[in-house]
């Protein structure tokens, strides 16, 4: 921690077993990391790994079994304000009878717009950042995936926040859709912007990361800069040494 400023994201030792009719399922075990203020972190793993649970319980969605979460250096705590953040759940489905500018409009005005106001100007500004200015009146019924997931990130965007916690940002996306997606994630983080995110790609979102988090069932194998996690596998193709880390784990 930097003398006097504590971690915008601190997780201690979060555990999480749910409890399933067929037995206990443990998702997270003795799970801790710190998000620095403007870095970018991604929590990679395979599906099932755990990162949406971690991301939960990050959000305050889910409590965990053991453990805690502070932000900004304070505990999470039911109905108590939290610090401003942007978030971009999994299954981002929004309101399918509302166009792309009025359910985004209607994220501004609820992130502090005023009804008439700068509302709709900073909703067709984040389009723009997003890649979706094309399509303000399309339905959100009619929208392909890609198009989805981009109106999920201005709504993530729309308060201005200066976390965003965002659960596989490229999801769905096809490769040119996915680069135009890091590109506004790397703009974001040029604004000072600190971002945890999860991705089973790794390869993918190599570019964007200060730091990795590796996570297999439920544990977090390595955290650090790329280059160490190319170092610890002595490859330096990710998506090797992700195969290799993920291989290890389970034998
Ligand atoms: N609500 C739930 N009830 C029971 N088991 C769950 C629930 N959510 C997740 N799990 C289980 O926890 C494990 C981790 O899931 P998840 O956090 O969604 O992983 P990831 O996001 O890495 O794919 C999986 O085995 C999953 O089946
Ligand atoms: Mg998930």
């Amino acid at each position: 921690m930097t003398e006097g400023k504590p971690h915008i994201i601190e997780a201690i030792s979060l555990g999480k077993t749910y409890k399933k009719r067929e037995g206990p399922v443990e998702a997270l075990r003795e799970f801790s990391l710190q998000v620095e203020g403007g870095e970018i972190l991604g929590l990679l793993g395979p599906n099932g790994a755990g990162k949406t649970t971690a991301v939960k319980i990050i959000m305050g969605f889910i409590s965990p079994s053991s453990g805690r979460v502070l932000l900004n250096g304070c505990p999470l705590q039911p109905a108590m304000p939290r610090p401003a953040i942007g978030y971009l759940p999994e299954n981002f489905r929004p309101n399918p009878n509302l166009t792309v500018l009025e359910y985004v409009k209607f994220q501004c005005d609820l992130a502090g717009g005023s009804i008439n106001g700068p509302g709709k100007s900073r909703a067709l500004n984040l389009l723009n950042l997003v890649g979706m200015d094309r399509f303000p009146n399309r339905r959100i019924s009619d929208l392909s995936k890609g198009m989805g997931q981009r109106v999920g990130l201005a709504q993530a965007f729309s308060g201005d926040p200066e976390l965003l916690i965002l659960d596989e940002p490229t999801s769905g996306l096809d490769p040119v859709g996915k680069s135009e997606v890091i590109e506004v994630l790397l703009a974001m983080k040029q604004r000072g912007k600190t971002i945890f995110f999860c991705s089973h790609i790794l390869s993918e979102v190599e570019r964007l990361c200060d730091r990795i988090g590796i996570l297999v069932d439920g544990a977090l194998r390595f955290l650090g800069p790329t280059e160490g996690f190319k170092r610890k596998w002595e490859s330096s193709d990710l998506d090797e040494c992700f195969k290799r880390e993920v291989q290890w784990a389970k034998s």
